[in-house]
């Protein structure tokens, strides 16, 4: 149907004949001389109609088809890299005519989400949009390409099967053939994974979509991708983080021509916590949060004592250049703190001298020594936080993240990579179970072993995520490849024998038959491709997304279902 593309015209076609074909992108009418840009996946040219009247009737988004004579432009246009030249056109053919659009499929798009998900095929024309599209797939190609050169193999997992434990709710698909029985769709391909490497698949990726029925926000979607992977005979993860560092400086070197500097920083979760508030620091800035709790310890501040005595830490978060806030902004943090479990917030700014309202409270020195301690110049604000830990630690990483976004000193074009090590096993669930930080599949700590029945708490997993710009991309462990363990560690979860085989028997059978040592990992690629395209939602980079409520506007997904289907599925609807 056409023998060039728009973009690629230039002064070196000047006098060929050519025959284009794409979307009306803009119609200029001057009575006897038409002007319209034609755009196709390659880019824009101007295309000129002279005593062609049949070029007015065009509108936005008609697809046709052109035949003419590339010619050098009177006035070049030098923002358009086919600026040079125009098509003087000599045979229109109107191939399909578009309906006046719902909005223009535009850079600087006006329409709301939902309208731009309904008209997704107007949507993803925006140049933006195809921006990404061809960005993701570069991103896919580039990861297959190391991979591949790294002897691992791409492996399907069924889409249709039992519940994968990843701590979300799973989406059930009733079986005609068994009635009353349902499959799940996979929260991730964790347990296929391991029982390829048993099946002797020593390097498996996979490219593969994870469903999970959990509250969405931007950077989550009940449907995504995950860039999952896992190695037989790993036994140290600095073996799996050099392979990673190749691949994310490969995936940034052949998609944005970024050089990447590894390798990254390996930061314990504990040290997290403590510095940044979070076990996903953000590290392209300072803002560390210092522990004060010796130096209050005895300083005679009853409100700070007594968190003390009750196992709390006192901790600060200096705010460069912060002795500027005024009461009523030093107020509003205060309501964020308290919103994030805190009994309250303190602060102390220095000017000339020191000022905190608790000047009055503690002796002479100590605020000086607590503003030495968190390394305070002129100028600069000192938050003071105290309570239980895990309060302050999350309340004060809040503050860091807001006040760095308010005050602008989150710098641009940097990429702050960091290894999370040493997590947890377990934690505590809000009604008091333990449950895994991870997934109940990831090895103790061997060091941590004799305590792993008396002090579950206490014991740390051989589990990493991978950090970046305050972005958890990955997540994985090391693996748990004796059953004898695994039934330990379900024990602890409140998994007994009966449970564990009725539904992990599968699993369980194939750590009996020779399971090497494994471990792996899995990146969200949504959010990769996410943070390579700059953009703040992962619904950018996704071709169908659904919408926070998880409907899909373009289909009007999820959807009632004939009477004649559920009877075949044995089912009821009850909405009562
Ligand atoms: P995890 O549950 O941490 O680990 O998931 C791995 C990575 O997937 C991304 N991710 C999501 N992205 C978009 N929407 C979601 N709803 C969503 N949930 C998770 C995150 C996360 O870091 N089987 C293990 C991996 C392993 O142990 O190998 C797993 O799925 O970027």
């Amino acid at each position: 149907m056409r023998r060039e593309r728009c973009g690629e015209l230039g002064l070196g076609a000047v006098g060929k004949r050519v025959t284009l074909a794409g979307w009306v992108q803009a119609v200029r009418d001057f009575g006897s001389l038409t002007f319209v840009d034609l755009r196709d996946s390659s880019g824009l040219v101007q295309l000129v109609f002279r005593g062609m009247p049949e070029a007015r009737e065009l509108g936005r988004e008609d697809v046709i088809r052109v035949s003419g004579t590339v010619v050098r432009r009177e006035n070049p246009n030098p923002h358009l890299p086919t600026g040079e030249v125009e098509v003087a056109v000599e045979h229109l053919e109107i191939l399909a005519k578009s309906k006046p659009l719902p909005f223009l499929p535009d850079e600087d798009v006006k329409a709301s989400e939902e309208t731009r998900l309904r008209y997704r095929f107007l949507d993803l024309r925006r140049p933006r949009m195809q921006r990404n599209l061809r960005l993701r797939h570069k991103v896919c190609l580039a990861i297959r390409q190391y991979l591949d050169a790294q002897g691992f193999i791409e492996v399907e997992t069924p889409m249709l099967t039992r519940s994968t434990p990843e701590g979300a709710r799973d989406f059930l698909v009733p079986s005609r053939l068994e009635p009353g029985k349902f499959y799940a769709l996979p929260q991730s391909p964790q347990l296929f994974k391991q029982i390829l490497v048993c099946s002797g698949v020593e390097r498996y990726f996979q490219i593969v979509r994870c469903f999970r029925d959990e509250d969405l926000r931007a950077d989550r979607q009940p449907e995504f991708t995950q860039l999952d992977l896992e190695m037989a005979f790993l036994e140290d993860p600095e073996e799996l983080f050099s392979l990673l560092e190749g691949l994310v400086a490969h995936v940034f070197r052949e998609t944005l021509g970024i050089a990447i500097e590894t390798p990254f920083p390996r930061i314990p979760y504990a040290e997290a916590m403590a510095r940044y508030g979070s076990d996903k620091p953000d590290l392209r800035f300072g803002l560390e949060i210092v522990d004060l709790s010796e130096l209050f310890a005895h300083a005679g501040f009853q409100v700070f004592e007594s968190a003390l005595r009750e196992g709390g830490v006192v901790r600060g978060l200096p705010v460069p250049g912060g002795a500027e806030l005024s009461r009523g902004e030093l107020g509003k943090l205060e309501e964020a703190a308290r919103k994030a479990g805190l009994g309250g917030l303190l602060w102390v700014k220095v000017g000339e001298g020191l000022q905190s309202p608790l000047s009055k409270h503690v002796p002479g020195g100590v605020l000086e020594k607590a503003a030495a301690q968190a390394g305070l110049g002129k100028g600069d604000l000192l938050l003071l936080a105290a309570g239980p830990q895990k309060t302050v630690a999350q309340a004060l990483g809040e503050l860091r993240l807001r006040l760095a976004r308010e005050r602008g000193l989150i710098p641009k074009g940097r990429w702050a990579f960091a290894w999370i090590v040493d997590f947890p096993l377990f934690k505590l669930s809000e009604e008091g179970r333990v449950e895994s930080e991870h997934h109940p599949f990831t090895s103790p700590r061997d060091e941590d072993l004799p305590f792993l029945e008396t002090d579950p708490l206490r014991v740390r997993a051989k589990c990493y995520d991978l950090v970046l710009n305050g972005v958890e991309l990955a997540s994985g462990s090391i693996r748990i490849h004796r059953r004898e363990l695994q039934e330990r560690v379900f024990k602890i979860l409140g998994i007994g024998p009966e449970e564990a085989e009725r539904r992990f028997g599968f699993f369980l059978r194939a750590l009996e038959y020779g399971a090497p040592p494994h471990g792996g990992i899995a990146f969200g690629l949504d959010r990769w491709v996410m943070m390579l395209a700059g953009e703040n939602s992962i619904r950018e980079v996704i071709a169908f997304p659904k919408t926070a409520t998880g409907a899909c506007p373009l289909t009007g997904a999820p959807a009632e279902v004939d009477e004649s289907q559920l009877r075949e599925l044995h089912i009821k609807v009850d909405l009562e």
